[in-house]
């Protein structure tokens, strides 16, 4: 039997991963820094990450690591403890240096849409770095970019989820500029994580899975279109920039979370969630916004409470 070993295993899509893993007769190693403050129900095999100097022992007799790390922002604030994009790039080399030592026949490692290494945005930048540093180890892998992803359960969905809690909540939703000149293509985790497993299947030394969603909505027609499917009638209005991050970072604050950082703002309204190749998902948002929409957005979800 051959062995994956999934980093955030506990996590969203690293849990996707790991289903369908089992489900194509792969052992699993799960890979973790959370073991004991999340839930494991499926009992997978833990292991810690190995960015520490028996990262080789820790994967040891792995056929493929599917790497799914990675923070979402970096952070600095009470009630947590910090994290930051650097950490997290030096991390993900410390854990391509220990598969390769270790023997590891191939790495999937997920990336995002339009990774840039001259970007000023360190999410975009970092990403960029890590692509170039995994080829230039010369180890077999596929890189897949997924934009935005959304679940099986509007809690999971973060993004999607709060944008409908805003329609439901406030008496109006916002988009940055006219939000008609940039795009987003959400792709289904469960899209996500059968590319994951196709690909550590795969032969071939290099390659870049456009792990995008079939449908492609301008920021300003997503309002649109989860309004509409959720029978909830709000204007949609036209901000400038700095009106709709202040908006957002006031909503984090009553929340106690980070809703959305300037940076993200930057990427998305730099367009860099979405691309010109082929979308290799398959599921609908329109189609699972309509499955959900009793519960899509009646609870806010909390980045930040995940990470207690
Ligand atoms: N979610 C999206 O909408 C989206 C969109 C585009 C691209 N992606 C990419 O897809 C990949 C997986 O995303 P995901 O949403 O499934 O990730 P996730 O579950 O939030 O995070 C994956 C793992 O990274 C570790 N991690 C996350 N935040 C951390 C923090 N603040 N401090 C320390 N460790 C942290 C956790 O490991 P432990 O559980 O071991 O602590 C977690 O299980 C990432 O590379 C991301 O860039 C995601």
């Amino acid at each position: 039997m051959k062995t994956v070993a999934i980093t955030g295993v506990l996590g969203y899509s690293g849990r996707y991963v790991a289903a369908e893993a089992v489900r194509r007769g792969w052992r699993v190693i799960g890979l973790t820094n959370s073991a004991g403050r999340l839930s494991n129900p499926a009992c997978y095999e833990l292991r810690p990450m190995p960015w520490s100097a028996s990262g080789e022992d820790i994967l040891r007799g792995v056929d493929v690591l599917v790497n799914t790390y990675w923070v979402r922002f970096s952070f600095n604030g009470a009630g947590h403890a910090a994290f930051s994009h650097r950490e997290a790039v030096e991390n993900t080399l410390a854990l391509f240096r220990a598969a390769q030592q270790a023997g590891v026949r191939r790495v999937v490692h997920v990336s995002i849409t339009k990774p840039d290494a001259s970007s000023p945005l360190p999410y975009f930048r970092g990403k960029a770095h890590l692509e170039q540093a995994l080829f230039d180890l010369g180890l077999p892998h596929s890189i897949l970019r997924p934009a935005v992803l959304f679940g099986d359960t509007p809690q999971e969905s973060i993004l999607i989820n709060n944008m409908a809690w805003s329609l439901r909540h406030l008496p109006c939703a916002g988009t940055f500029g006219s939000g008609a000149d940039y795009f987003l293509q959400p792709v289904h985790v469960r899209d996500l994580a059968e590319l994951a497993m196709e690909e550590a299947e795969r032969p071939e030394p290099h390659r870049v899975v456009h792990a995008t969603g079939p449908e492609t909505y301008s920021f300003r027609d997503l309002w649109r279109m989860l309004a509409q499917t959720m029978g909830v009638r709000r204007l949609i209005l036209p901000m400038p920039h700095w009106v709709g991050y202040a908006a957002a970072s006031v909503l984090g604050a009553l929340m106690h979370d980070v809703m959305l950082t300037r940076d993200e703002v930057r990427g998305l309204t730099q367009n860099r969630l979405a691309v010109d190749e082929e979308p290799a998902g398959k599921r609908s948002l329109r189609q699972w916004v309509e499955q959900h929409a009793q519960q899509l957005g009646c609870s806010y979800q909390s980045e930040l409470s995940r990470r207690r």
